[in-house]
């Protein structure tokens, strides 16, 4: 785990030396916005609509994190209002200025704000130090430095060719009217990429977080407004989350959804959003991403204690609460009989599950009341189903949402654990026979009506490249001989198609082409 991190860390100095090289002041203009908005007076309103809410914290859920006021309907006008007012001049900033207020955010989050988002994200969201660090300080800092870069490179693409008399060029412009972030709990680092990324290219963002991140969410956005964000260009909603987010979606100048949540109510939006066509000035760009049903692929050349560890930390680190976990195992025979299983079963049996404030625990608490009582009912529909539970199985919510790692082995590879997302700890097995290698990847990939991760482990090359040729459209992230979550911005670009989402890549360029109208212009001289 250490070794990650560091890989991360020494990415950011890459980048960050290559922003500085072509003359990004990292420092300069974002000190300069910040003291222009405090000279100004421009201060962020808060509102207190005396309509309360609570986050709560899921591994002693008892007490909460923090209290805020929910937004009601004419916060939500007004934080629409704000953004329009300030559209023009934050399209109007150079890039360079709001590049370097970006870069200033990052250094605010693997500096002054490291450890106040870590500790949000452990207590709110139920992390252990590793994943909070991970998540709030690593990815957090990437996405906005690395956005940067990635900025840069949508800005200094190749110009169009020039004809005799004519120069050709094209512009990227924001968005007219205003971009929509919806962020979802799992990562403190989605809900920043959310609003960061279309921010960087010149458009306002209204963020609406979800109810469980709140609090590491509203650090985000409290650190961007001190690294120079000007007042109005992000505003932060958090509110009930169907209202909030209708009202934003019926207003006449949305402009396109940033989304990170369920399949059920990405589909629910993409619908509105059709419904409500005609009221907008132009089409809305909407990007997702969704659910799961992230699979490993065992083959019989595979090295076991690889395929092993991997396996354990793909399906429970955090808990399963990463939309890329791994939920479906599907092994070769002799290796589940000769030492796969009692290795499986003897790294699980390690597991420590428990809050956070423990470093020894590997596991924590699931998110809250309704995601308990949907991953037990799975379990329990295992076991009623006549599928075996190899290991776990228990719960306890008598302090916090606690979920022991469980491993359900089903002869039958099309029962309900293998089809549907759960969300937690839970990993269902399938052994298939050695000569029914090629059938088992038919089977993996009919029963994908996600296509969001998968890993294939091999050790014979020619089976590698047969299992990803068959799973080509089943996973939009496909590693070999690696678990199935993890992927660094800059390095896997990330995300998924069929009901997995859009497939825009985070972490990469191809996410900030969604957010930008380009204008192409001939000049004839
Ligand atoms: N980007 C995160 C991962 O790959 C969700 O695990």
């Amino acid at each position: 785990p250490m070794a990650s991190v560091e890989t991360i860390t020494s990415c950011i100095h890459t980048i960050l030396t290559q922003a500085q090289h072509r003359g990004i002041t990292p420092l300069g203009a974002a000190f300069r916005s910040a003291m222009y908005n405090q000279r100004k007076g421009l201060k962020p309103v808060q509102v207190k609509t005396g309509k309360l809410a609570k986050q709560p914290i899921p591994a002693e859920h008892a007490q909460h994190l923090c209290v805020y006021h929910e937004a009601d309907p004419a916060t939500v006008a007004a934080a629409i209002d704000g953004a329009l007012a300030a559209h023009a001049n934050w399209e109007a900033l150079p890039w360079a200025d709001r590049a370097a207020i970006f870069l200033k955010a990052a250094d605010l989050v693997s500096g002054k704000y490291r450890y106040q988002l870590m500790a949000a994200t452990m207590l709110g969201q139920g992390k252990n130090a590793w994943q909070a660090e991970i998540d709030a300080a690593a990815e957090l800092s990437d996405f906005f430095r690395f956005g940067v870069k990635f900025v840069e490179e949508l800005y200094q693409q190749q110009p169009p060719r020039n004809s005799k008399g004519a120069w050709n060029r094209v512009e990227y412009r924001p968005l007219e009217g205003f971009v929509l972030a919806v962020s979802p709990f799992n990562f403190t680092a989605i809900g920043g990429n959310l609003c960061g990324a279309p921010a960087m290219v010149g458009n306002v963002v209204v963020w609406k977080p979800s109810p469980a991140a709140t609090y590491a969410n509203y650090l985000t956005y409290q650190l961007l407004a001190e690294a120079g964000v000007p007042p109005g260009v992000i505003q932060f909603v958090p509110g009930p989350p169907p209202e909030v987010v209708q009202q934003c979606i019926g207003h006449p100048a949305f402009a396109a959804l940033h989304f990170t949540g369920s399949t059920h109510v990405f589909r629910s939006l993409w619908k509105n959003i059709a419904a409500n066509l005609d009221n907008y000035k132009g089409y809305p760009r909407i990007v997702g991403e969704t659910g799961g049903k992230n699979f490993h692929v065992v083959h019989e050349s595979a090295e076991l204690t690889n395929a092993v560890m991997q396996t354990v930390r793909g399906a429970y680190e955090y808990q399963g609460q990463k939309c890329s976990a791994l939920s479906r195992l599907y092994v070769s025979s002799s290796l589940w009989a000769n030492g796969f299983k009692d290795k499986l079963l003897q790294e699980v049996s390690k597991i420590k599950v428990g809050p956070a404030h423990d470093f020894s625990n590997f596991m924590g608490p699931v998110i809250g009341r309704p995601a308990f009582d949907k991953v037990t009912g799975y379990i329990k529909k295992a076991r009623d189903s006549g599928s075996e539970i190899i290991f776990g199985g228990d719960a306890d919510d008598s302090v916090g949402y606690f979920i022991q790692p469980t491993i359900i082995l089903s002869k039958d590879p099309k029962s309900v654990t293998f089809i549907e997302e759960i969300f937690g700890p839970v990993l269902s097995v399938y052994v298939f026979d050695d000569a029914e290698f090629d059938a088992t990847l038919d089977l993996v990939d009919s029963t994908s009506s996600y296509g969001l991760t998968g890993s294939i482990f091999a050790s014979d090359r020619h089976a590698l490249v047969r299992a990803s040729d068959r799973l080509r459209h089943a996973a939009g992230n496909v590693y070999y001989n690696e678990k199935c979550t993890g992927a660094v911005v800059g390095q896997q670009p990330f995300g998924g198609a069929r009901a997995s989402g859009t497939n825009d890549k985070a972490g990469s360029v191809s996410i900030f082409y969604r957010f930008v109208s380009a204008r192409s212009i001939k000049e004839n001289f």
